[in-house]
């Protein structure tokens, strides 16, 4: 595999996913023709990652005008059926802005509709090569221009997005300069992106890479074993600050404790402007399942419930470094998407 993995795709009468819930073990397509199928693969994991949520919400809204037309919905119905797409996850901007992108296209047919849907699946893999350049210059000209040591969390690669990755991509671009001495995946809990895709993600390229339990994360920095930590995002409010998988703000306590650069790769499509800081990022709570049991065997005593944030947010006097498909943002330096003049749609 390299880079060109199909997360996602478009069949002409279906949506591909690759089963991200059976890997590693096993490489299996699921193919879904109808909203309720779509929203159970959202919530389930199936397709995930803020990019690719973005993509799979944008032909979401194809699925729902195919069904409408094929079962007799009225519009009430589809749009009903949309706005479910739109709301299966509530953290990664990507799932309603991909929605949103596409809606005004409704009126003029499904055809439309997967055009749109199709070019934001292509800009994703274009601005995920490019960030990976972006980031790759900017690390080897702050870190030093040699092979590193770089600590990831969750999966933010090809798996998560259309193609190539944020995080992994800039992972994948050192790799291709030569710059890569190890990457540590952490592991992620409770479902383990990084253990199981992460670390799949760059076997298959070939890159030298370990798993470490989360909580080795900031251990791991503070003993200098690390020289930098590349991850993505699944919100950039207006002021910089980001919302990862859980465990990333431990990351990046860790970087600024140590001096190392916290760098966050994400898309344009990951800032939301309209929210001005952090506190104002909706944080998924996922089912107390995940956490209380191993294995499919309870692990915590009967009665215990279960606190199971799927993100946290790290403020951005923490990020040290923005790197979108336009260029890099210095943002515990003073530079946060609004400073940059940018919007989303502007770029
Ligand atoms: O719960 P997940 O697996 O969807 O969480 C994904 C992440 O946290 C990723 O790091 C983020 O979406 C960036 S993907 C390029």
């Amino acid at each position: 595999m390299t880079g060109d993995v199909r997360t996602i795709e478009w069949t002409g009468d279906a949506l591909r996913l690759l089963d991200q819930t059976l890997l590693p073990a096993r490489v299996e397509y699921a193919a879904v023709r109808d909203v309720d199928a779509l929203v159970e693969a959202i919530r389930r994991l199936v397709v995930r990652g803020a990019p690719a949520l973005g993509v799979a919400g944008a032909f979401g809204v194809a699925i729902a005008v195919r069904q409408a037309a094929r079962e007799g919905w009225d519009d009430a119905r589809r749009d009903a059926a949309i706005t479910r797409v739109r709301e299966a996850r509530p953290t990664a901007v990507n799932l309603a802005a991909g929605v949103d992108r596409v809606l005004p296209f409704v009126a003029k047919g499904v055809d439309a509709v997967v055009a749109e849907a199709q070019a934001i699946l292509d800009e994703d893999v274009r601005g995920n090569r490019a960030i990976g350049a972006f980031g790759a210059d900017w690390i080897l000209g702050r870190v030093g221009d040699r092979p590193l040591r770089v600590l990831t969390h969750c999966n933010a690669g090809a798996l998560a997005t259309a193609g190539w990755g944020t995080a992994l991509g800039v992972v994948r671009e050192l790799h291709k300069r030569g710059r890569v001495e190890i990457v540590y995946a952490d592991e992620t809990r409770p479902l383990l992106q990084g253990a199981r895709l992460t670390a799949w993600e760059l076997d298959e390229a070939g890159i030298p890479c370990v798993v470490q339990v989360d909580a080795a994360a900031p251990s791991t920095i503070l003993r200098g074993l690390a020289d930098v930590a590349v991850i993505g995002a699944d919100r950039v409010a207006a002021n910089g600050d980001t919302a990862n998988k859980i465990g990333s703000v431990g990351v990046a306590l860790a970087c600024a404790a140590a001096g190392i650069p916290l760098v966050v790769a994400a898309p344009w499509s990951t800032v939301d402007l309209a929210v001005p800081d952090g506190d104002a990022i909706p944080i998924e709570e996922r089912p107390a399942d995940e956490v209380l049991t191993w294995g499919g065997a309870r692990t915590a005593p009967g009665r215990t419930g279960a606190f199971n944030p799927a993100f946290d947010v790290t403020p951005a006097r923490l990020v040290t470094a923005l790197v979108t498909e336009t260029g890099v943002l210095e943002v515990s330096a003073g530079a946060t998407p609004v400073s940059a003049g940018a919007t989303p749609s502007a770029v």
